[in-house]
């Protein structure tokens, strides 16, 4: 019997955050995979502490899987394939696989990105994936502020492939969440000034997390470098 492939998220941060399910699959998981990168605020690193509160993980084999932050569609393309060999390897010997997420799994998370890998060596592969709570999910609870009410829209996007579309998001869409927005905070500021919109926006970093810090003065970020936990909200409507 192959075991399962879990995608796990365990939320942002706050170890309370987990659902009662990522607690009771971590729990009967036999192998838990951490994503792994060369960045020192690696996700997985990150996923793996906040499960490690919630879980005893003493008995589970930890199984760390290097990925490269690079847009080199070969270099990641090797470095999945390679991660879905060892996973499949896992699964063949019936253990089941519990690989843990930051926020959710279906959200900018490496185990989406596997899963084509994994069904292409074994198709008959059972996979599950249980949501997790996402980070900006928890930057606009630090606030109090939801996200978008009755008719408004909500456009994500991954500051750290580009600013192509910001723009216009920002014109057609009520909210606008900036994710990864880490390093190009001073190019989003300057689309935020030019569009009258600095004062509608605001950072929330290590949101739920020890540390977790607001920030509603948006210009005061110019030339700053925040957490690469952090979370860019725009809403151009409401208090
Ligand atoms: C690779 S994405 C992971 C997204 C995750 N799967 C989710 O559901 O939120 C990493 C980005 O998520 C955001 N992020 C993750 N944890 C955060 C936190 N505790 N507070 C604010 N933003 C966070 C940041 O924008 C960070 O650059």
């Amino acid at each position: 019997m192959t075991g399962t492939f879990y995608g796990v998220g365990v939320g942002p941060g706050d170890p309370e955050l987990l659902t009662l399910k990522a607690i009771s699959v971590l729990k009967a998981a036999h192998a838990v995979v951490v994503p792994k990168s060369k960045d020192t605020a690696s996700c997985g690193s990150q996923a793996l502490g906040i499960a490690a509160k919630a879980v005893d993980l003493s008995d589970k084999e930890i199984v760390e899987m290097a990925f490269p932050m690079t847009k080199d569609r070969d270099e990641l393309f090797s470095a999945r394939k390679e991660a879905a060999s060892r996973i499949t390897g896992m699964l063949r010997a019936g253990r089941d696989v519990a690989f843990i997420t930051l926020g959710d799994p279906v959200l900018y998370s490496t185990f989406g990105c596997l899963i084509p890998f994994v069904k292409e060596l074994l198709p008959e592969v059972r996979i599950r994936v249980v949501p997790g709570i996402t980070s900006f999910s928890a930057a606009a609870s630090a606030v109090n502020k939801p996200i978008a009410e009755s008719d408004e829209k909500v456009a994500i996007i991954p500051a750290a492939y580009g600013l192509a579309g910001l723009e216009e998001a920002l014109r057609a869409f009520d909210t606008v969440i900036i994710m990864k927005v880490n390093k190009v905070m001073d190019e989003v500021i300057c689309v935020l000034k030019r569009l009258g919109l600095d004062g509608r926006a605001f950072l929330v970093s290590r949101a739920s997390l020890p540390g977790e810090e607001v920030v509603t003065d948006i210009k005061s970020l110019e030339g700053a470098r925040p957490d690469y936990f952090s979370t860019l909200i725009v809403k151009k409507s409401g208090w």
